[in-house]
């Protein structure tokens, strides 16, 4: 199967969808902004190119990833971190562009989270076949916080669980625009993204990109 663009359910406008107590889907919430998101995120590649992380059980991951902001998620044989320089460059990671803090703060504000202030923005880039899998965010010293997931590009199946790995899992299509939030009682959720179904996107081409805010200092 190839991922269908004109799917119906892409069009419309703007639509909130409550997942579970505290999470929300808000599709083409970032549609309009896209174009300026995506030309925002070259700069970013310029300074911290993408690069697949090795899991601290040694596994390279399929997922392709950069940061911009204070912060940035690392991951190596030492385990899973925020640090303030890139270990490539050994230089501060690219500031967070304003357009992508704009759209965090206001799709947390949409989703009930007023006040958000996202210091660690990781980017993940999805070829065909790229997953994610179950995993809770908890590498942030503020679990108050929510998580902004905004998507970019090739639709993707987004596996949402419960706190407890055990829990049965939603899988919902997130399409070029939608973002989702979580935080409050879901914030600590398991989530993943099902291996990615290669297709053409005219906004990235055989990818898909997610851009995720977190607050991960206190
Ligand atoms: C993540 O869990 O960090 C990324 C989720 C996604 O790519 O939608
Ligand atoms: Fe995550």
């Amino acid at each position: 199967m190839t991922a269908d663009l004109f799917d119906p359910i892409d069009d419309g406008p703007p639509s909130q969808q409550v997942i579970a107590d505290g999470a929300v889907l808000l599709r083409r919430l970032a549609l309009s902004r896209a174009p300026e998101l995506l030309a925002d995120l070259q700069p970013v590649l310029a300074a911290a190119p993408w690069r697949h992380l090795v899991t601290p059980g040694g596994q390279r991951m399929s997922v392709a990833m950069t940061n911009s902001g204070p912060l940035g998620w690392v991951s190596d044989r030492r385990g899973y971190r925020y640090q303030a320089t890139d270990p490539l460059s050994g230089a501060p990671w690219p500031a967070m562009p304003r357009s992508f803090r704009e759209l965090a703060v206001h799709a947390a504000a949409c989703a009930g989270f007023d006040g958000f202030e996202p210091d660690a923005n990781l980017v993940n880039l999805y070829a065909p076949g790229a997953r994610l899998s179950l995993h809770q965010d908890r590498d942030e010293a503020d679990y108050g916080a929510p998580i902004v997931s905004v998507s970019l590009g090739l639709p993707a199946v987004f596996l949402f669980g419960g706190t407890q790995r055990q829990q049965p899992v939603k899988r919902l299509r997130l399409a070029h625009g939608d973002v989702v939030v979580w935080g409050g009682a879901t914030r600590l959720a398991f989530h993943g993204v099902a291996p990615l179904v290669d297709g053409e996107h005219p906004a990235t081409g055989r990818s898909r990109i997610n851009l995720t805010f977190r607050r991960a200092a206190l």
